[in-house]
């Protein structure tokens, strides 16, 4: 299927071509140098395996973390490179820098079926700044450009966009890409009701525009994590020592405000696990405020219920954001709860991304529901109702190139 213009790869003659396909790899890495999620990588396995089928020359692109513009060792795509190369069955050369020499001859010399990756396209300052020579050399290893990078769709970087400004196409998205644009389409059209957001994280000041255009779309929102803390404040409720973004508060009220307004119901915690410290697993339960020298890092037991009686009954849900310290045991029995509503309900559910993706997936419940994003900022992007760059970028050079075709 074609989204907006863009063809997706199996609507494409790509057959023995070269392709530079630009992929969101950036996985977490340990210290001992080990991929310890393998989601990213897993969901760009259908793309890449596609285009070996067609005997094609496969020039891979990512960035992983951010080593601002400079060569640091602990952020090579090397483990990345050997876990994929064992997913695919198949040898991967890697380069040494994303651009340059090796980069050139290698994907100059490449015979149907290789698969050259170039090194972390963040070694270089002109990948952020998306510069003009940096996107020339990218464009010059491949004919063919498919983006299948949905977790990078909100960055305008040289390999996303500037690129395609250098290459002759055609261009087109891979199959992971069309699944996550599908999915987030999905929810915008969904006609089922009520249409209920699930928020949580640490910050609030990272959610306000998408908060703002929550409250034009959803009947309920219901605010856990430390975030909750914020709104609880600008409430009059005590909050203790919990996690708090005191310049926020004002935009909080206004924010309440507006959801009564609005006739949206926002649900806050109203019972929590608190502790004296994050290390401390001697918890104990208060409600409605946090004690004086007490931390709320979960939300309790009745909030739970109501926050489940909420998903059971919802037409579609859209969560970013754990419900608490969810990494610690004592406090991840809130994330866990609504984890498991949602794989309960029969509502339309999507999982946006981030640490509520990994979230669901550390608690095994990844497949139970419709959609988890692979990228939080881009399906935050998308559903706040702001182009995707990268993607908008491309469906400028694919317009181009159709043009060219007439
Ligand atoms: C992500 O992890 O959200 C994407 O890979 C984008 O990474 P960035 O936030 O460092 O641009």
């Amino acid at each position: 299927m074609a989204w907006n213009g863009i063809p997706a790869i199996n609507q494409m003659d790509i057959a023995e071509q070269r392709i530079f396909m630009r992929l969101d790899l950036n996985a977490p890495i340990s210290e001992e140098g080990q991929v310890t999620d393998l989601t990213r990588l897993e969901a760009a396995v259908p793309t890449i395996n596609y285009a070996l089928a067609r005997s094609c020359r496969v020039v891979l692109a990512s960035h992983l973390g951010r080593p601002k513009g400079q060569i640091k060792k602990e952020y090579s795509l090397e483990p990345v490179a050997s876990h994929l190369a064992e997913m695919l069955d198949h040898e991967i050369m890697l380069t040494d820098y994303p651009i340059g020499d090796t980069a050139t001859q290698l994907t100059r010399q490449m015979r149907t079926g290789d698969i050259v990756l170039l090194e972390n396209l963040r070694f270089d300052p002109g990948e952020k700044s998306n510069d003009t020579a940096f996107a020339r050399q990218l464009g010059s290893f491949a004919e063919i450009y498919i983006n299948d990078a949905f977790g990078t769709a909100h960055r305008e970087h040289a390999s996303m966009a500037g690129i395609l400004n250098h290459m002759q196409g055609p261009f087109g998205v891979g199959f992971l890409v069309e699944r996550e644009l599908t999915a987030l389409q999905r929810l915008v059209d969904e006609p089922a009701r009520p249409f209920i957001a699930i928020l949580g994280g640490a910050k609030v000041s990272d959610k306000i525009t998408l908060v703002r255009q929550l409250l034009r779309k959803c009947q309920t929102i219901l605010i856990g994590g430390a975030m909750a803390y914020t709104f609880l404040a600008a409430q009059g409720v005590e909050v203790g020592e919990s996690l708090l973004e005191k310049e926020q508060i004002e935009v909080a009220e206004q924010i309440l405000q507006l959801a009564h307004h609005n006739e949206v119901n926002i649900q806050l915690p109203t019972d929590h696990v608190v502790s004296d410290s994050p290390d401390n697993s001697e918890t104990r339960l208060s409600g409605p405020g946090v004690p004086q020298g007490m931390m709320g890092f979960d939300i309790g037991p009745r909030t739970c219920e109501t926050f489940t009686k909420h998903i059971m009954n919802a037409g579609k849900i859209f969560w970013n954001g754990p419900m608490g310290f969810f990494e610690r045991k004592a406090f991840s029995e809130g994330t866990r709860a609504v984890a498991e509503a949602l794989t309960e309900t029969q509502a339309y559910t999507i999982v946006g991304g981030g640490d509520s993706a990994a979230a669901i997936r550390q608690m095994g419940f990844h497949d139970k529901v419709d959609h988890v994003c692979t990228g939080g900022g881009a399906a935050l992007t998308f559903l706040e109702g702001k182009p995707l760059p990268g993607l908008a970028a491309l469906q400028v050079a694919s317009a181009r190139y159709s043009a060219s075709q007439l």
